[in-house]
Order: structure tokens, then C-alpha cells, then sequence
């Protein structure tokens, strides 16, 4: 199916958000069936396998019809699973009416194969992929990253999960069943209109401080129910939010365990009663049903705003400008499970330690870098932020695909020193998973955090990066901020590796 090019656009310039046309938002009603999204098998290798974005008309309210873009399918994309030590091979295709791309964010792989904003796929046009996967047993994704149209693209849909397997990890015995007792979330926040259709229209303070929705959907729809085995669950949580930071918990409160983060497994399950996750950050949680209770997994509201840092008059104006989805005192739903006792689950008892976790071994860093993000960089302020095309920074430089602004030397490991002001900012790395030194000068448990390869940094961090694959001035990596709309306005920067 083709769609033109003013539906896929049409939807973004049609209305101008506002405080009021968030009120009169639908509220949908929520409760269907978790989906399970189909699973793109390239494991074994094998031939290369079509993946192309496309249009389509979705049904994720009742009785409405939703435009909304996917990879290989109408509404966000596969599950696809690849092997360690193998080269999984795509044809990526693109039947939008502009160029999109394929990055695997979060995949160890050079450059050119990155997927990032110099990889662009022309209407029409085919890309060989051939990914070398290298890394340890992971949860990954992948999504479009064309600049300044990586917030829109990933609004809409294209965005998918990515999951590494490895035959090391197979011994950490973890629930494995696809979609029974292994089950992948990709968690986001939409705003949709009263005919239905996503509204995307960020404006002022929702284009300042992220564009966040008023509704949650996991794996396309909305507050779904899965159905689970009174047993152990493992719960892969992506949150693919242009903006939102999830911080979940159960409404019984009853604690989980953190078995993996980003870059993959953590060392020894690490127990738990909430999660915060930023945008492109994911978890993999273990959860015991076998008690046979049903639950409700909920969110408290994202306050990652500006609040702190501007006064008066703007006060009112921002809150009312961040839709925030119904709920008791802020907290809202995610979605619930229910147990169905006639099911048996894999797994009922957790190991002490996790078999095939990553552990950092980076040389000694041998050079440090700064990188400061700002939303009001010197000489554009206000106007900066809230209009113009550009406005945010790294190191008071905006995101020009013209200039290369960090040399990496390949294999070399760095601390680099990552500083915000203004509000918290998930700070992304690509073609690497790094570790986190310190968090406002706090050191990190390494076991707490694990490899990541996204990090919430409010204030200062120091990570320890090295990057052991190559990329030139014509594929470099980027680093950015990942709450989309910062990125497509100019937080990002771009590092080679030679
Ligand atoms: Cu999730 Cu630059 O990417
Ligand atoms: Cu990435
Ligand atoms: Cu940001």
C-alpha cells in the first residue's frame, strides 16, 4: 500500500496543539489482548529477508481507523531476532513517499551499516543490510533516524524491538518462551484525535521540553492485558516514547527482578519495585505469577520538565501544555496481566548469578571529553528553543551532517563527561555499549546498571566509552539526546572511529 505523502505529513501540520485541543483529545478505552508482535527470524542466516516501511490504516481504536507507518507490517515493526556470530542479512525497503532508515539502535556494527541519518532509503529504493552480530545476548530496537524527522518517523510507528540471542546466556536459565513466558513491551505514549488519527504537532513547550501523549500503548495498543503462566515472567521493556520517562511499578507493589539492561544481562538479578525508564531505554524484568494474582503494571508522572528552571507566567502555560494520561494523583496505567492457571511456565526460580552477562573490559581511558547539552545555547535563548529550526546544542554547536565534531581512535577507551542544565536528558551512544562511572559524582554500581548504551543524565555523568568498530566521515556514529524532539532540533553531534 502507498500512501501519499499528505496523510503521513498532513497528520503533523493539520492541527496546532494546544492546552485546549489536548482536552478535547479522545479517551480511548484500553483492555484488549496484549499483541505479540510477529517474530522476524534471521537466526541461521540464510538469504536476505524484506523488511520495508510502509502506510497503512490500523485499528487500535475501536471503531476508528488510524494512519500509521511499520516496517514490514502497518503499525511500528517485527520482533527481530539474530544470533551471535552470524551475519543477519535484510533487504530494507521503503514505500513511504520520503526517505527513512533502518538504525539498530544499541548494535555493535561499523558505521555504514548504522542505520543512522547518512543512510537514508529513498522511496522505491532497496539497502543491503548485513549486520556482523558481535555483542553479548541483548534487547535491542531499531527505528528511523532521518534528521530532524527521526521524532515524527518514530511517533507514527517506525519502530521495532531487536533481540540478540547468544548461546552463552542460554545457561543463565531465564524465562525463554516467545511471547508465553518471554514477552517483549514496547511501551509509548501517544495523543490521538477525536477521528482517531495521532496527533503530532509539538509547538512551543511540548517542542521545547519533548512531545509527550495522553494515552499509553504497548506493542500498538491501548493499556492492553496479557495473559501470563503462574510462573516466572520475563518482561523485555523498551520504551520507545518520543519524550515520556516511564517510572513503573506494580499496583500491589510487590517487587520483580532487573535481569538485563541496555547492553544486556546483569550480573545477578537484581531485585526491585519500580523502574525508570527514559525514552529508548530498555529492561528486562522478571516477574513471579505464581501466586495466579492478576496485575496492574502503572506508571508515576514524567516530571521531566522545565518547571525548576523557569519562573512565573510560563509556569501554567507548560504544565498545561504536557498531557499527562488519567489517573489516580498522577499515577497512571500501563496495562495488567492476568494469570491463566492452565498454562505452565518454564521457570520457577531465578539463578544467583546470570551466565553470559557482559563484563567491561575497556583499557584504561586515555583521554577525556566534555559534552554539554543545552537547550538555550548562547546568542539563540528563547527564540532558540521554542521556534526556528534548530535551537538545542552539544557544546553550543547544533547538529550540522556536515561537520564531523569528535575523532574517536578505534578500540581506545575515554571517560566522556556528559553535563545538562536545564532539564534531564537520556544521552545515547552509537556503535557501542558503555559503562556509567558516576552519576552526579555518586559512583555506579556496575551490577545495578550494567551496559548501557542510553543514559538519564540530570546533571553530570561520566561514562566510560570505547568503541570498538569503525566509522568515517561519511557513516559516522552520532551521539545525541533521545528525547526525539531535542535530537531533531540540533542535540546531537557526530564522532567517527578510525
Ligand atoms: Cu535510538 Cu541515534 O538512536
Ligand atoms: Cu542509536
Ligand atoms: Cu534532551
Amino acid at each position: 500500500m502507498r500512501i501519499s505523502r499528505r496523510h503521513f505529513l498532513g497528520t503533523a501540520s493539520v492541527a496546532v496543539m494546544t492546552p485546549a485541543i489536548i482536552g478535547r483529545a479522545m479517551a480511548a478505552t484500553g483492555g484488549k489482548a496484549l499483541p505479540i508482535p510477529d517474530v522476524l527470524d534471521l537466526r541461521g542466516g540464510g538469504g536476505p529477508v524484506a523488511l520495508d516501511a510502509m502506510a497503512a490504516r490500523s485499528k487500535i481504536i475501536e471503531g476508528r481507523e488510524t494512519v500509521t507507518v511499520g516496517y514490514g507490517q502497518g503499525f511500528l515493526g517485527p520482533v527481530i531476532r539474530v544470533n551471535r556470530g552470524e551475519t543477519a542479512r535484510l533487504n530494507l525497503g521503503n514505500r513511504i513517499n520520503e526517505p527513512v532508515t533502518v538504525h539498530w539502535h544499541g548494535m555493535h556494527i561499523d558505521g555504514n551499516q548504522d542505520g543512522g541519518p547518512h543512510s537514508p532509503i529513498a522511496n522505491g529504493e532497496v539497502m543491503e543490510a548485513a549486520l556482523d552480530i558481535d555483542q553479548p545476548a541483548t534487547t535491542l530496537w531499531y527505528h528511523s533516524h532521518i534528521h530532524q524527522r527521526t521524532a515524527t518517523h518514530v511517533w507514527f510507528g517506525l519502530a521495532g524491538m531487536l533481540i540478540v540471542d547468544d548461546p552463552d546466556a542460554a545457561a543463565s536459565e531465564l524465562p525463554s518462551d516467545y511471547g508465553k513466558d518471554d514477552i517483549p513491551l514496547v511501551v509509548q505514549d501517544r495523543i490521538f484525535d477525536n477521528s482517531g488519527q495521532m496527533l503530532y504537532a509539538p509547538q512551543g513547550p511540548t517542542r521545547m521540553m519533548g512531545y509527550r501523549g495522553s494515552e499509553i500503548l504497548v506493542n500498538g495498543a491501548i493499556r492492553p492485558q496479557a495473559t501470563v503462566p503462574p510462573a516466572m515472567v520475563r518482561l523485555r521493556v523498551l520504551n520507545g516514547s518520543n519524550a515520556r520517562i516511564f517510572h513503573f511499578g506494580f499496583e500491589d507493589g510487590r517487587q520483580f527482578y532487573q535481569v538485563a539492561s541496555d547492553g544486556g544481562l546483569l550480573p545477578t538479578p537484581m531485585p526491585m519495585n519500580t523502574l525508570t525508564l527514559a525514552p529508548a531505554e530498555r529492561a528486562e524484568i522478571v516477574v513471579d505469577f505464581s501466586d495466579g494474582a492478576a496485575a496492574r503494571l502503572l506508571s508515576a508522572p514524567d516530571n521531566n520538565t522545565m518547571m525548576g528552571s523557569m519562573g512565573g507566567g510560563m509556569m501554567g502555560m507548560m504544565r498545561g501544555a504536557v498531557p499527562e494520561p488519567v489517573g489516580d494523583g498522577g499515577v497512571f496505567e500501563v496495562m495488567t496481566f492476568a494469570v491463566d492457571q492452565t498454562r505452565s511456565g518454564g521457570v520457577t526460580a531465578l539463578s544467583k548469578t546470570l551466565a553470559g552477562a557482559p563484563v567491561p573490559a575497556f583499557g584504561e581511558p586515555v583521554r577525556r571529553r566534555q559534552f554539554s547539552l543545552d537547550m538555550m545555547p548562547r546568542g539563540m535563548g528563547m527564540r532558540g528553543m521554542m521556534g526556528g529550526g534548530h535551537g538545542m546544542a552539544i557544546n553550543g554547536a547544533s547538529m550540522d551532517m556536515g561537520v564531523i565534531n569528535e575523532k574517536m581512535r578505534l578500540g581506545e577507551a575515554e571517560i566522556w563527561q556528559v553535563s545538562t542544565r536545564e532539564m534531564a536528558h537520556p544521552f545515547h551512544v552509537h556503535g557501542c555499549s558503555f559503562q556509567v562511572l558516576s552519576l552526579n559524582g555518586q559512583k555506579v554500581d556496575f551490577g545495578r546498571m550494567g551496559m548501557k548504551d542510553v543514559v538519564l543524565v540530570n546533571g553530570t555523568a561520566e561514562l566510560l566509552v570505547q568503541v570498538d568498530r569503525k566509522a568515517d566521515a561519511d557513516h559516522p556514529f552520532m551521539y545525541h539526546c533521545h528525547i526525539l524532539e531535542h535530537e531533531d532540533l540540533g542535540m546531537m553531534g557526530q564522532f567517527t572511529v578510525a
